[in-house]
Order: structure tokens, then sequence, then C-alpha cells
């Protein structure tokens, strides 16, 4: 026994899609009622889906691949040729262990111990500053954390540089022109780059410790045994790298968070680590950051009477699936306590995806995002004092990724005692 699935008429609904962003699979489930629907995105059919079940069954890799599924312009800026985020089964299995190898426990604590040495600096540079602009500030920070904790150093007059290259391939691809044009040219000379590194690590002009992703990477075989080819290695590199420098984009999110929630800000301390996860959990989950996922339909399958036919497009909505008022109580307020009796399904909160880590796409950096956004909340709300002048600090749901408008400036910055 089979239903249709909802459908929105018309040729095409991209042009929604950007002028909806965030919200744009929310409101249609609103609308029809319905946690799937269909529409026509980029020229194709595509079904829309959100909720916890809904990312029950795309993480069901018997019924979806993610092999020819992204968009070209994703791949273009974001992804990347030939990454983990495009391969399925085995050899989709293969890579992530790659990445798995870098996220140990020890891993963890050589990024705080990093990641605190960069927001000391930082802070004793800002002392000495009439403006902060926490977001650009925070690419520069997360930039030297990346290169430290993967494993190479770069000179400090090549920082502003890398953290630009490096933020362009995640701010540009939803856009059109100059700036998706400036996403792709980054990812580029970034390739380029690594894939110079790469062949020096392999020759041995370059010695990099062994526990560390330029030498992990580097020297990973694939399921036949073979080394990658360098311009792979070069790809996943810079998906560990592109992905911290977006960090900024959560610590700016902190720093919004700690100003417009006062009340709630006051409850983190430094000693106590629930009191901080509990925060950070609630900005990934309140914030607009990754909008969906998309994903291909393996084979024919029927979902609760709903047929998905073998290769359409389907879209996941992790923004919405974060603000189902079916899984949260007033998703639209701000309240870390929510956390504290809360019993972690991998499929109601996704902010960096759902499922398992190993045998699914789920972000192979959610700890790391964790780890840095705790110290980061750790300065902001407990070890300095700042003023936050007259500004546009609101920010959109539209267009992607979302950021507050004037970047968050702060003044009078002094360590606090
Ligand atoms: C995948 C979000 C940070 C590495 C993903 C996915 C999302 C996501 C939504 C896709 C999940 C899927 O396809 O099912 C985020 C957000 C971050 C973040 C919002 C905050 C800045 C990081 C960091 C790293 C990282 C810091 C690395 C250190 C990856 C990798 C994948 C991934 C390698 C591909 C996994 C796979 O395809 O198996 N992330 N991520 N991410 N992320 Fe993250």
């Amino acid at each position: 026994e089979t239903n249709p699935i909802p459908k929105e008429e018309g040729m095409d609904h991209s042009l929604n899609l950007l002028r909806e962003g965030y919200t744009f699979i929310l409101n249609r489930r609103r609308g029809f009622n319905s946690n799937v629907f269909e529409t026509r995105l980029l020229g194709k059919k595509a079904i829309c889906m959100g909720g916890a079940e809904a990312a029950e069954v795309f993480y069901d890799e018997s019924k979806f691949i993610r092999s020819g599924a992204a968009p070209q312009r994703l791949i273009e800026t974001l992804f990347g040729q030939g990454g983990v985020q495009t391969l399925d089964d085995a050899a989709h299995r293969n890579r992530k262990q790659m990445f798995m190898s870098v996220m140990k426990p020890d891993d963890m604590q050589r990024l705080r111990d990093i990641t605190k040495k960069q927001w000391d600096m930082a802070l004793t540079k800002w002392e000495q500053m009439e403006k902060v602009v926490l977001y650009e500030e925070a690419q520069e920070i997360t930039t030297r954390i990346a290169c430290e904790w993967a494993g190479v150093l770069i000179a400090e007059q090549d920082v502003k540089t890398l953290s630009k290259d490096l933020t362009a391939t995640f701010e540009s691809p939803a856009a059109i022109g100059p700036s998706h044009w400036q996403g792709k040219h980054a990812r580029k000379e970034l390739e380029k780059w690594l894939i110079v590194l790469v062949n020096e690590i392999r020759e041995g002009k370059l010695q990099v410790p062994d526990y560390t992703v330029f030498y992990k990477f580097s020297w990973h075989t694939d399921l036949n045994g073979d080394l990658l080819d360098p311009e792979t290695v070069a790809v996943e590199i810079i998906n560990i790298l592109r992905p911290i420098v977006a960090i900024s984009v959560y610590i700016a999110f902190v720093g919004l968070a700690v100003h417009h929630f006062p009340e709630e800000a006051a409850k983190v301390q430094s000693s106590d680590d629930e009191t901080a996860q509990r925060f950070i959990q609630e900005v990934r989950r309140y914030y607009p950051f990754f909008p969906a996922l998309v994903a291909q339909v393996r084979e024919d399958f029927v979902w609760n009477g709903y047929e998905f036919p073998k290769d359409t497009m389907t879209l996941l909505d992790i923004y919405g699936t974060n603000h189902d008022p079916t899984l949260w109580d007033n998703p639209d307020v701000f309240n870390p306590d929510r956390f504290i009796d809360w019993h972690g399904s991998p499929f109601s909160f996704i902010p960096q995806g759902g499922g398992d880590y190993e045998m699914g796409h789920r972000c192979a950096g959610e700890w790391v995002t964790i780890e840095v956004m705790k110290i980061s909340l750790d300065y902001l709300a407990n070890r300095m004092k700042f003023d936050v002048p007259e500004q546009d600090l609101s920010y959109s749901v539209i267009s992607m990724p979302s950021i507050p408008n004037s970047k968050l400036i702060l003044t009078n910055v002094k360590r606090k005692m």
C-alpha cells in the first residue's frame, strides 16, 4: 500500500531555496503538514525530508548512497574531488578510518593544549587593540590551531593568506559569481601547496611527527594496499583544515550567545565541564550553520507508504530537525538546560550529521569542534571582559553560511585575573 508523496508544483524551486535558505525545507514541511515532500531543485526531482525518523532512514546505507549525489558547485568549493564525502561502502569505511585515527583521546588532549595556547596569545594581543572583530580574529586563531594540530608549521606572514583561502572554501559554496569563483580559486591554491608538502613527506625531505594528520594521511593505504594519490591526500587534508577554520563561525555565535544570554553564560563555570558542554550543544542546535545534506536513492524502496525511486536526489533537513517542535520544546528559545536530561539520540540532534562515525558519514570532526568551542566559551565567558558597542548583531536564516552581520565587534578587551 503506497501513497503519493506531497508534491510542490512548478518547474524548479532552486531560486526559492536561495531565497528561503535554512528555512526552505521547514517552511514546506509545515505547509504540507508532512515530514516528506517532493519538489524540483537544480533541474531535477528532489525529495526533501526532516525529523528524527527521516534522519534514521537517510543514514540507512542500504537505502542511500553519496557518490554522484553532491552538486558540482559543492565539490568545486567545499568538498574537493574524490573526498570522503563522495565515497560509499568499503571504500568509504577505509577512508573514514583514516580520519577517525586522528580523533583519539591523545589527539584531543593535544588539541586542547594548542587551543588554549592560541587563545592566550590572542588575548594578550587584543588587550592592545582598540577594537577586535571576533569572527576575523577567530579565523586566524583557528588557522593556527589547524596547522599546528595537523602537523605543519606555517610562517607568521602566511597566516592571513591561508586563513582567507580556507575561509573562502566554506563561505562560497552557496554563492554565485565572483565569490564562488574565489572559493574555487582558493581551493586550487591550497591543493597545490599541500601536494608539494605531501610529496616532501614521502621523499623524506619534510619530517612530521607520526601521530599527526599530515603523517597519517600521507602514508594511509587504500583497500588495495596502495598509497592515495597526492591530490587526494591534499583534498583530505583540506577536509581537516577547512572545517577547523569554519569553527570560527561557531566562535562568533558563542560570543553572540554570551552577549545575548548573560544569565545562561553566568552558569558556565571553568571548573565544571558539564555547564560548558550544555551551552555549546545549545549553540550548535540553535544557530543556523549547515543547512541540509544530500544523498541519492540506492534502490527503489518504500518507507512510511512513500515510494523512493532509485537515483532520486534526497535532502535531509539539518536546521529544521534541530528546530523541530516535536523533538524540542520551544525550539526557538535558547535554553542550554534542555541538555541536562537529554538522552543523546543520534538522529534528533544533527548539527554535524547523524548516525555513526565509523560506518556512516557523520562529521569526523564533531569532537574537535566541541573541544575548540568549549575552550573558546571558557575564554569568552570566564577569562576576559569586553564591551559590545552598538552594531548590527543580526544574522540571516537565509544566506549560507549565516554569520552575525557585524562579525561581532568587541572593545575594551581585558583579561580577567
Ligand atoms: C562531515 C558539519 C567541523 C570533518 C560533516 C557533515 C556535516 C558537518 C553536516 C556531513 C555529514 C553527512 O554527510 O552525513 C560540520 C560543522 C562543523 C564541522 C557544522 C563546525 C565547524 C568539522 C571539523 C572537522 C570536520 C572540525 C575536522 C577536523 C568532517 C569530515 C566530514 C564531515 C571529514 C566527512 C565525513 C564523511 O563523509 O564520512 N561535517 N563539521 N568537520 N566533517 Fe564536519
